[in-house]
């Protein structure tokens, strides 16, 4: 076998696979750039309208031309019929992840002209699928609890509103920022899992429905966008904060990861967990809760614990996942949602990503390295033991 100079790299670790100009992550630094805007100057002034059109169409929009695109995001926030049906059909068995998946891949069938591949015609898909998915997402949440659908509000933004589609009560102005600020937090980077995923898909030529479904099955899994469920629960089973230290040791002792710390690229604090931590502080400060309260003290306990563990001697430190669930909570966003909104507002990045490599498309097929025999004697079946 030729395999000696063959060089796995396990998850593609330090394989860099195109140029772009949508998002620089400094990962030694906690350092993260949308189209060379700082993620912070983004959280503070920027809203997720704007960071949409910026990461589309590569540059911040003026006046007219954010209204514009505002009004085309309006127009595409009904929840189609099938996706109701399929909604409704889904939710009892199936993990919320999945029923978005399903309901992503059906807007295909609502596409005007799929025959037609100009930018102009994956711009259109691309502003259906932002707009689509985050009704799609309040709808699931209303379903789940019971309760009608609420059909969108034009005088709202886009993060306002699914808040609105999904609790059916306008939001403060405190509280849309704080999902507005999710939205602007998720919605780009880099090559992760599922960008990956998305790409992998749009480089066989597939439809853009197709490639953000590849990546919305990909971002369901614990170890990319189920981290910040999965946190929340962990804070949960935690119960009381005076038992954090003691359930952080054990699950590290039997070999068990945090979900929330830790992170491929970041051997930093991650910049947009310090953002989310910042404002589930000022938003407790102005409006304590008791739920939040505890999660609150027990997520600052472990990570307290966890940096003096493991930060220096293997550079884990909290990723965006480990405060989002707290933050969600305090916003009163069900735990299961938050994966599928980490979906809605990651939607810009996957089609822009898409968009970009498609510019200069190259299939993806890498290799695998066969290390089983060759030429094996067939046995017929009745002779096999
Ligand atoms: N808790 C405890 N130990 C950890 C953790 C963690 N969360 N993450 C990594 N480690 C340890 C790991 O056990 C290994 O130790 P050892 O060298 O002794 O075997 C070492 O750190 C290196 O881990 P790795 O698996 O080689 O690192 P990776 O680059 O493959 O992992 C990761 C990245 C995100 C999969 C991992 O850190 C993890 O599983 N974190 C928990 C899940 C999570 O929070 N995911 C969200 C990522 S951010 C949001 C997103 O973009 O999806």
């Amino acid at each position: 076998m030729e395999s000696k100079e063959i060089t796995i790299s396990r998850g593609l670790e330090g394989i860099y696979i195109a140029e772009t100009t949508l998002c620089k992550i400094d990962g030694a630094n906690g350092r993260l750039w949308y189209r060379g805007y700082p993620i912070e100057v983004l959280a503070e002034n920027s809203n997720y309208e704007e960071v949409s059109y910026l990461l589309l169409f590569g540059k911040l929009p003026n006046r007219k031309e954010l209204s514009a695109f505002r009004e085309r995001l309006k127009a595409e926030r009904d929840v189609p019929p099938v996706v109701f049906d399929i909604v409704e059909e889904m939710s009892g068995r199936a993990h919320p992840m999945d029923v978005l998946r399903t309901c992503i891949s059906s807007l295909s069938i609502y596409d005007e002209d799929p025959e037609d591949k100009s930018q102009q015609a994956n711009i259109r898909r691309a502003i259906k699928l932002i707009a689509k998915t985050a009704s799609i997402v309040a709808y699931m949440g209303r379903y789940r609890q019971g309760k009608d659908y609420v059909p969108p509000d034009s005088s709202l933004d886009h993060s306002a509103n699914f808040l609105y589609m999904l609790t059916g009560k306008k939001p403060d102005e405190m509280a849309a920022k704080l999902i507005d600020l999710m939205f602007i937090l998720h919605a780009e980077h880099g090559s992760n899992a599922s960008t990956f995923s998305t790409l992998v898909t749009g480089s066989t030529l597939a439809d853009v429905y197709a490639a953000v479904t590849a990546g919305a099955a990909t971002l369901k899994g614990p170890l990319h966008g189920g981290a910040d469920e999965a946190a929340l629960r962990m804070m949960y089973s935690i119960g009381d904060p005076d038992n954090t230290e003691t359930y952080i040791e054990e699950a590290l002792e039997g070999k068990r990861r945090i979900m929330g710390f830790g992170h491929r690229v970041y051997k930093a604090y991650d910049p947009r967990a310090k953002i989310v931590r910042k404002y589930l502080e000022l938003y407790q400060e102005r409006n304590p809760s008791e739920e939040v309260s505890r999660l609150l003290q027990i997520a600052l306990r472990a990570e307290k614990l966890m940096l003096e563990k493991l930060s220096k001697t293997k550079g884990i430190w909290p990723n965006i996942d480990f405060f989002a669930g707290p933050l969600y909570r305090a916003i009163d966003v069900p735990a299961e949602l938050f994966t599928p909104i980490f979906a809605a507002s990651r939607m810009v990045g996957w089609c822009a990503h898409l968009f970009e490599y498609w510019q200069n498309n190259r299939l993806f097929r890498p290799l695998d390295n066969y290390v089983g025999e060759v030429d094996k004697k067939y046995v017929p079946i009745d002779q096999r033991e």
